[in-house]
């Protein structure tokens, strides 16, 4: 017999075991069947996720695979052409404004004002997320992403580097419980990168937050992921723990595996099927 109920239930057991996580958690961001298609290109072709509080989710995948496209449809920036993105069980078409307030994003190509300081940016965002104490707040983020040098620096005027790590100290500033994150370490040197990750990291921890995380830097996703998507031409292909499945897979690692899913998505197979 049919009981929608227990269906309901099976289906969140069964994501709960393929994510290897027994306790219950809260379901943060779910996609359904996002599709962005572009005159002559599907750029997304119908991916489907859901990411639980605690998790810190890698969308990996070649260069054009979607996943910047899934990025912006999730934080409302695109249009999807079909399909549905759920933040905290609303949908974010109705409720975007209401989600907004507990998303917040760090990307590459995003670009914070370059004709403001580091401290007026910063300044201006905690004012716009309506932080409480904004000057304290910013006070700490600057000590925090090692920032305070550059308070008064023009924010077009810092390396890369330096400004990378500005975009993701805005990107905490509202406390976000959901953080999609493009590419965040992508001009960070290794240790840096490794301190971001590692202020990311206790974001999560602290806030129960979740996280997208898309990064071409096989070893930074083994160390910050729970679970990896990979995604080619608009498509999900493969899913799971990062540290298990080039195993099941046949491959030496997940660099290895990467590599695999770029060049010959077709000859992969899972050994114990
Ligand atoms: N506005 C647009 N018009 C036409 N095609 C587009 C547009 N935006 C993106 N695309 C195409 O959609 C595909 C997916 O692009 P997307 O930026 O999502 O890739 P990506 O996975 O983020 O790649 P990368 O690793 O290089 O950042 C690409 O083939 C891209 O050329
Ligand atoms: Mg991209």
């Amino acid at each position: 017999m049919f009981v929608p109920g227990k269906v309901k239930l099976y289906r969140q057991a069964r994501d709960l075991l393929v994510r290897g996580n027994y306790r219950m958690a809260k379901k943060i961001l779910e996609v359904k069947n996002l599709v962005k298609k572009y005159a002559g290109t599907d750029a997304v072709a119908g991916v489907s996720f859901s990411i639980y509080e605690g998790e810190v989710v890698g969308l990996l995948g070649p260069n054009g695979a979607g996943k910047t496209t899934t990025i912006d449809m999730i934080l409302g920036l695109l249009d999807p052409t079909e399909g549905e993105v759920l933040v905290f069980g609303k949908n974010l078409k109705e409720y975007r404004s209401e989600i907004l307030q507990q998303m917040n994003f760090s990307a590459v190509y995003a670009q914070l004002p370059g004709n403001l300081s580091v401290w007026e940016n910063l300044y201006i965002f905690a004012l716009l997320y309506g932080v409480a104490d904004p000057k304290e707040s910013v006070k700490g983020f600057l000590k925090n992403f090692d920032l305070e040098r550059f308070r008064k620096t023009r924010v077009g005027f810092l390396s890369s580097g330096e400004q990378s790590r500005v975009n993701l100290a805005k990107a905490l500033l509202n406390n976000p419980r959901l953080l999609l994150l493009d590419e965040p370490t992508a001009s960070l040197d290794p240790s840096t990168a490794q301190i971001m990750r590692g202020r990311i990291k206790e974001h999560v921890t602290l806030n129960k937050a979740a996280i997208l995380w898309t990064s071409h830097d096989m070893y930074e996703i083994e160390a910050v992921c729970d679970r990896v998507l990979f995604i080619s031409h608009g498509k999900i292909l493969l899913e799971g723990d990062p540290r298990k499945l080039p195993n099941q897979y046949g491959k030496k690692n997940l660099e290895e595996l990467f590599i695999s899913v770029a060049r010959e998505p077709l000859s992969l197979h899972p050994l114990h099927a």
